[in-house]
């Protein structure tokens, strides 16, 4: 589902924020992805969803060599991932409900079919009585809900969230990683940032670590198995 060979990636000259990583996550696993603050995790979640490009090397996500998607193409890349931002990024003067739809509006989606798919997200993340609140009224633990509601109502083949409980207690946290847990469990491929090692350890999960943008540890092999 997502495949590294020889990923490289500079920022700057003489730099690198991603260094010759291999990879590989099969469908419906979840993997968390951790390493000290400047390890490279966001910078492999941006060249995940295309957001950053790499110095040398393949991507590949769900068989496409994400290389070779021209930018008119792109939006169908973006729609096989929900992505959770560690800032949410949300509209906090509009409704929940509004959060959640307004992708899907852009995609073109039926008001009925949008409907349903924003009271199916918000029953996972266990928000449908918020549903027309206005956002910057609500708590950040349920805004941190609302952000992975958007993530996973366009149905998406894969989550990933960065640092989805960087500003959360830990008891919000765990609540946060049982919703992931839950998408998970509906067959989507999760991957998750985080620098939080109690959490690592309370939810034992297949991880990636990176130092320094190496892959330090990974309990998968690399591919020998490419299709271009
Ligand atoms: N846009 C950018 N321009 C230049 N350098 C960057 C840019 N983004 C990240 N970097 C550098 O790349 C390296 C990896 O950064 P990245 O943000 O991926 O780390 P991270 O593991 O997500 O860290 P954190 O835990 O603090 O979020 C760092 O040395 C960082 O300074
Ligand atoms: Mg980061």
């Amino acid at each position: 589902m997502i495949g590294f060979y020889h990923v490289y990636k500079q920022y700057v000259k003489e730099s690198y924020a991603i260094y010759d990583i291999n990879l590989s996550i099969e469908k419906g696993e979840f993997y968390f992805l951790t390493g000290a603050s400047g390890a490279g995790k966001t910078t492999l979640l941006k060249l995940i969803y295309k957001e950053e490009l790499p110095t040398k090397g393949q991507i590949l996500i769900d068989s496409v060599n994400i290389n070779l998607i021209p930018r008119k193409k792109l939006y169908k890349l973006r729609r096989k991932i929900g992505i959770v931002f560690q800032d949410f990024k949300l509209l906090y003067n509009r409704t929940v409900y509004e959060n959640i739809a307004i992708p899907l509006v852009v995609r073109g989606y039926r008001k009925s079919y949008i409907d349903k798919m924003v009271k199916n997200s918000l029953s996972l993340v266990g928000l449908n009585h918020r549903k027309n609140y206005i956002t910057s009224h609500i708590s950040g633990g349920e805004q941190q809900r609302v952000a992975i509601a958007r993530a996973i109502a366009g149905n998406p083949i894969i989550i990933i969230a960065d640092e989805p409980t960087g500003n959360l207690d830990t008891e919000l946290s765990i609540e946060i990683l049982k919703i992931f847990e839950k998408i998970n469990n509906n067959g989507i491929t999760v991957l998750i940032a985080t620098h939080d090692n109690n959490l690592i350890r309370m939810f034992s999960k297949k991880t990636i670590e990176l130092k320094q943008g190496k892959l330090i540890s990974s309990p998968t092999k690399e591919k020998q198995q490419w299709i271009y």
